[in-house]
């Protein structure tokens, strides 16, 4: 049998299905289930079986998983939680890239830059694609004597242009000149207000059917809320991460 990213990080999941059972049930039937695939191929028209190969595609890179895993003891015990390396929250995001093929997507918050090395490596596989990365830059939260989206290897750097910057002063400036938007992801300050604000200044610019993302949306209601408003009909949270497509019928917000 050819591996997959399911038998990633056993270790740390058997600790976290220990603390969390009633949680791990949950997930392990949704995984029997196919549940997450199932939504994204319908939102996508891209069917459950190739989301699956997707979501083994960045394990089975030999050059990329050698350089995640060179750069894991680094990440370990820092202030900030990146993306866990292989863990189903990123990967859900790297086979929407896949299966969506977008022309344009930015994202807000990179830090180290594991989201950015994931959506970057999802578009050079497409052989299409940039991504505008917008982060305020705090140090805090990188190891010593590194930079931001250090993570993020050279041979990845082609379609990436990183903004420093507050993401609510750099989007309106950006997403006139870039736009249509088809992939929008938001992992930068999750307040409230300050999702809210990203929402609604990226929605009007994002393609139909093109989709809005947040990272961690369960911090409080703002992804809910927007789904609601702007009456999404596929909007549903994965693995913390929310997942929304726009619909061709919608004026904006
Ligand atoms: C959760 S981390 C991003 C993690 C990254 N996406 C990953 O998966 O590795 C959040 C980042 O957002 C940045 N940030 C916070 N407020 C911001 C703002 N107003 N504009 C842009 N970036 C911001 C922080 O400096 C931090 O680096």
């Amino acid at each position: 049998m050819k591996a997959s990213w399911m038998f990633q990080n056993l270790a740390s999941r058997a600790r976290f299905a220990l603390r969390h059972p009633a949680y791990t049930l949950r997930s392990l039937l949704n995984e029997v289930l196919l549940a997450d695939e199932r939504f994204l191929a319908e939102a996508t028209g891209v069917p459950v079986r190739k989301l699956r190969t997707f979501l083994n595609e960045p394990f089975r890179s030999q050059g990329f998983s050698t350089h995640l895993a060179a750069c894991r003891a680094e990440l370990q015990g820092l202030k900030i939680q990146s993306a866990a390396p292989f863990g189903k929250k990123i990967l859900l995001q790297y086979a929407l890239i896949r299966a969506v093929q977008p022309d344009a997507v930015v994202e807000t918050g990179v830090a180290n830059g594991v989201s950015s090395a994931y959506l970057l490596l999802a578009l050079q596989t497409n052989g299409r694609g940039r991504l505008h990365s917008i982060e305020v830059g705090d140090a805090a939260f990188l190891p010593k004597g590194k930079t931001v989206g250090w993570v993020v290897p050279d041979w990845l750097r082609e379609r990436w242009q990183l903004h420093i910057g507050d993401s609510t002063k750099v989007l309106p400036a950006l997403l006139p000149r870039i736009a249509p938007i088809d992939v929008f992801i938001h992992d930068s300050l999750h307040t409230y207000e300050h999702m809210m604000e990203e929402f609604v200044c990226t929605y009007p610019f994002l393609r139909p059917y093109g989709f809005l993302l947040a990272d961690d949306a369960l911090w409080n209601e703002s992804f809910r809320e927007f789904s609601d408003q702007v009456k999404a009909r596929y909007a549903r949270i994965l693995h913390g991460v929310g997942f929304l497509r726009k619909e061709n019928s919608h004026t904006g917000v």
